[in-house]
């Protein structure tokens, strides 16, 4: 056996994505290869302190050819890969469905981030997860859109909705990795803020409005750190048994996984 896990995180210069790599790296003692479209100083201080543990790769995971590559590239380096978080997300387009002010275009490439990003990653991924000597597992970075209805989020409902329906359907094809959905909660970061600051002109209704705005002045937000640290212990220790399920980051299913 490999002596160090090796996990592949999208989404990881900011936010949740961050603090995951940062857990994976401190906490677990994992290897990481970490994609986001950019570095940033945040990522670029943890690469220069972790130095090979950490392989940063900028890369959209959009572009099918990119993300193929990084997925090979890292694998190259490390000979193995345990876990996949699939956590680069966006929320944009933001508005009613039915407006004329977001375009198909932008649903579409919406869809290209948050979903179809997922299949390449999945194909790219599985075949060397169904051989990891830890236990393969995927954690799909999912939310309660997923089984929501907020109004002005019509492209996010539909793509977490779509996302949940992914890790329910491979987790019945591919019964040697185990996959797992998570809703974080609302955590403090830029996509927070950015509903704060767009939703009110995208037509987010106040009364929906009002439960992000709230939780934020009252520091109600849930920490980056701590919903991250229950992503970074799924990706290296969910057990078989919850395969293809929805669990809530504070939910009694992932009591164990939290930090203490
Ligand atoms: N914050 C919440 O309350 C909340 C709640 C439920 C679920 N989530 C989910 O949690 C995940 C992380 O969100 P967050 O709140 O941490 O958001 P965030 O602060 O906006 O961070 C998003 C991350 O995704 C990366 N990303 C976006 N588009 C990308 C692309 N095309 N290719 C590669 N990387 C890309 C960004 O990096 P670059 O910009 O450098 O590419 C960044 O690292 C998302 O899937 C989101 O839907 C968040």
């Amino acid at each position: 056996m490999a002596a160090k896990p090796t996990v592949l995180l999208t989404g990881a210069s900011k936010g949740l994505g961050f603090a995951i790599a940062k857990i994976l790296l401190g906490t677990f003692n994992a290897n990481v290869i970490a994609l986001s479209r950019t570095r940033g100083p945040d990522l670029q201080a943890l690469a220069d302190a972790h130095g090979d543990a950490l392989m940063a790769v900028e890369c959209d995971v959009a572009d099918e050819a990119a993300l193929r590559a990084a997925v090979a590239r890292g694998i190259d380096k490390y000979k193995a890969l345990d876990g996949v978080i699939l956590n680069a997300g966006v929320i944009e387009p933001l508005g009613p469905i039915a407006s004329e002010d977001t375009t198909l275009d932008q649903w579409r490439k919406h869809f290209d981030v948050n979903v179809f990003s997922l299949v390449a990653a999945l194909k790219a991924t599985v075949p060397t997860l169904r051989k990891s000597t830890f236990g393969g597992r995927v954690v799909f970075v999912s939310s309660g859109a997923a089984t929501g209805y907020m109004p002005t989020w019509g492209a996010y409902n539909a793509g977490k909705a779509a996302l949940n329906s992914l890790c329910r359907t491979i987790a019945r094809e591919e019964p040697d990795v185990t996959f797992v959905s998570l809703r974080p909660g609302m955590v403090n970061t830029a996509m927070q803020e950015q509903i704060r600051n767009r939703g009110g002109e995208a037509g987010m209704p106040p009364e929906f409005l009002g439960v992000f705005t709230g939780a934020y002045e009252t520091g109600k937000l849930v920490d980056p750190y701590d919903a991250g640290h229950v992503v970074a212990a799924l990706a290296l220790r969910a057990p078989q048994s919850i395969s293809g399920d929805f669990v809530d980051w504070s939910g009694d299913a992932c009591k164990e996984f939290r930090r203490q």
